[in-house]
């Protein structure tokens, strides 16, 4: 199993500033075939992509052409059958389930759908909480809780809990809970398909802030045609290939 200090190592030697917007992750060829039934369902049949970082990159594509999928392999929650991941250098697809496991806590934030977040916990507290997962020394924790808190726009609701904010200020807190650890890549799942016209587009505009700050990349799924304007790159996907 790697060690934390083998995955700081890699972030300390390849993430030297450089003029160009360097290649974060590279996606070669990746398919992803499940078993149903005892017969091959093929849900990503080929897939090509590049992020780079400071990007906001957008998977587009109706339910079911393989984005979650996709975006699932992209984080190491699930390995492609074929083709090759490659992430900040290492590659991806090969590794261990540890050590993924330890590039992906301590590199990447991931924010979903439905808010994820500890119903008992203020927002304070939910940020905090992730600080404490990612193994964070207790004494960062209050500035730290307190800049991702501004960053989202929440500094007034820090002690809310979540059934006392509406759904965007939910989904601002999990943001914040979500770059806490300072990942270098975020991932997000349809995190605006839940929310109205107004409130996706405050979360862009967080997305759009917290690149110019945190240098973070973020690749994100949404079958919202409004939001991709926003978009560095935008890729279409139908039926597990892109367009
Ligand atoms: N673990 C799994 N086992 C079998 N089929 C799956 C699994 N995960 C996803 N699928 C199938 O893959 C297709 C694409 O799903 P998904 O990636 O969730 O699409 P999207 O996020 O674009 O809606 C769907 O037909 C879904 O049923
Ligand atoms: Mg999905």
């Amino acid at each position: 199993m790697a060690t934390s200090q083998e995955a700081e190592q890699i972030t300390e030697s390849q993430l030297e500033p450089t003029e160009d917007q360097r290649i974060l992750l590279t996606v070669n060829d990746v398919e992803r075939t499940f078993q149903v039934g005892g017969s091959p369902l093929h849900v990503l049949k080929g897939i090509n992509m590049e992020l780079k970082e400071r990007q906001l990159v957008m998977l587009r594509g109706r339910s079911g052409s393989g984005k979650t999928t996709l975006l699932n392999c992209l984080g190491g929650l699930d390995t492609p059958s074929k083709g090759e991941i490659l992430f900040n250098g290492l590659t991806f697809h090969k590794m261990s389930d540890d050590k993924r496991t330890l590039v992906r806590r301590k590199h990447m934030g991931f924010i979903f759908q439905a808010f994820a977040l500890m119903p008992l916990l203020s927002a304070w507290e939910n940020v905090e909480l992730s600080l404490r997962m990612a193994g964070i020394p207790r004494a960062q924790w209050k500035e730290r809780v307190a800049q991702c808190l501004e960053l989202v726009g929440l500094e007034r609701r820090m002690h809310h809990r979540p059934f006392e904010l509406s759904g965007g200020e939910q989904q601002r807190v999990a943001i914040a809970k979500a770059i806490a650890h300072k990942p270098i890549l975020l991932l997000a799942d349809e995190p605006t398909a839940e929310l109205d016209t107004n409130m996706s587009a405050q979360i862009m505009a967080v997305f759009q802030n917290i690149i110019r700050t945190e240098h973070v990349t973020i690749c994100m799924t949404t079958h919202d045609p409004t939001i991709l304007e926003v978009a560095d790159n935008v890729y279409e996907m139908v039926d597990g290939r892109f367009i």
